[in-house]
């Protein structure tokens, strides 16, 4: 439920609760804050702004819209909690938010998503059965994405970026699958980071430097910027635009540290199974009200 239904609901229950104090309205004034009716004007509202925002940034220039998003999705177990469910149904909330959120990209034509699925810090400090199943959802998570006709009708490239080695080999093969799958399209690209650090991607790319200043194919005045970014596990991608972390934390946690040296951060405070469509148009709308100033 977005919170937008929420705060309608909780002005509802606060004119309810009002009107209990009289006594001759209690019956329609339960009838009110209960009713289906309620409920349904509530979220047919909710629905309507949606639409609004989504014409709202979709109108807007073409070069406001950002070309490359990035999420941190977090907030699988605090959504569980808050739920009262098991911390395995918040991981696998998680996925399908996952699914319904590439949706809604693609229907913005934002060219590249990129999202943080897992960490290299996530497999040295999670327990066992909690990656188990995190392992398997991302077997299933990227089998069912490969095979969903929208991927396929939009012509997006799936790809998997991080040290796979450290992945178990369930897991590896199905990253084969979805990337043999997809190799051909180029339309759209959606990258997954999975067993993923920032500064172990920067570590592996100036290995490559050095191995290539060894053999003598890079010389000491052609390491620039570039040399760097061309050697990312993300070379073929441009800088994310924004960066859309969700669950209240305040940080970047290791992820795509090179490439967001100019990239817009968004918190959001939603548990990443509860990210909304509505969610997502609020960050791009707040991020097409900011001056992108690149040390100007
Ligand atoms: C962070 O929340 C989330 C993860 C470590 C896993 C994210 C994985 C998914 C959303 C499934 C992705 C599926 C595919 C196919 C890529 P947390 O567990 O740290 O939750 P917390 O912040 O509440 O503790």
């Amino acid at each position: 439920m977005s919170r937008a239904r929420h705060a309608a609901g909780r002005r509802i229950d606060n004119l309810a609760k009002w009107l209990l104090k009289f006594r001759i309205i209690a019956a329609p004034s339960r009838w009110i804050a209960n009713s289906s009716l309620t409920w349904s004007v509530v979220s047919r509202m909710d629905r309507i702004r949606t639409l609004r925002l989504r014409d709202h940034i979709k109108s807007a220039d073409e070069d406001l819209m950002p070309r490359h998003i990035s999420m941190i999705m977090d907030g699988n177990r605090r959504f569980a909690w808050n739920q009262n469910i098991e911390r395995d149904a918040g991981h696998a909330a998680g996925k399908e938010r996952l699914k319904e959120v590439m949706r809604w990209v693609l229907d913005l034509r934002i060219r590249y998503l990129t999202v943080y699925a897992l960490s290299t810090e996530n497999i040295e400090e999670r327990a066992g059965d909690e990656l188990d199943t995190l392992y398997d959802l991302y077997v299933t998570g990227l089998d069912e994405i490969c095979a969903d006709p929208l991927i396929h009708n939009n012509r997006v490239k799936v790809q998997v970026v991080g040290r796979r080695h450290l992945l178990p080999e369930r897991v590896r093969e199905a990253i084969t699958r979805a990337e043999a799958t997809t190799s051909q399209y180029d339309d759209f690209l959606f990258t997954i980071c999975l067993a993923y650090g920032g500064r172990e991607e920067i570590v592996d790319a100036v290995k490559n430097i050095a191995a290539d200043h060894a053999s003598g194919e890079l010389s000491l005045d052609s390491i620039d910027p570039e040399a760097i970014s061309s050697r990312l596990y993300t070379a073929d991608l441009p800088d994310p635009d924004l960066v859309i972390r969700t669950s209240g934390e305040e940080r970047v946690s290791n992820f795509l540290l090179w490439q967001i040296a100019y990239s817009e951060l968004y918190f959001s405070d939603v548990h990443w199974p509860s990210f909304t469509r509505k969610d997502l148009y609020e960050a791009i709308d707040d991020y097409q009200k900011r001056r992108r100033r690149y040390g100007s």
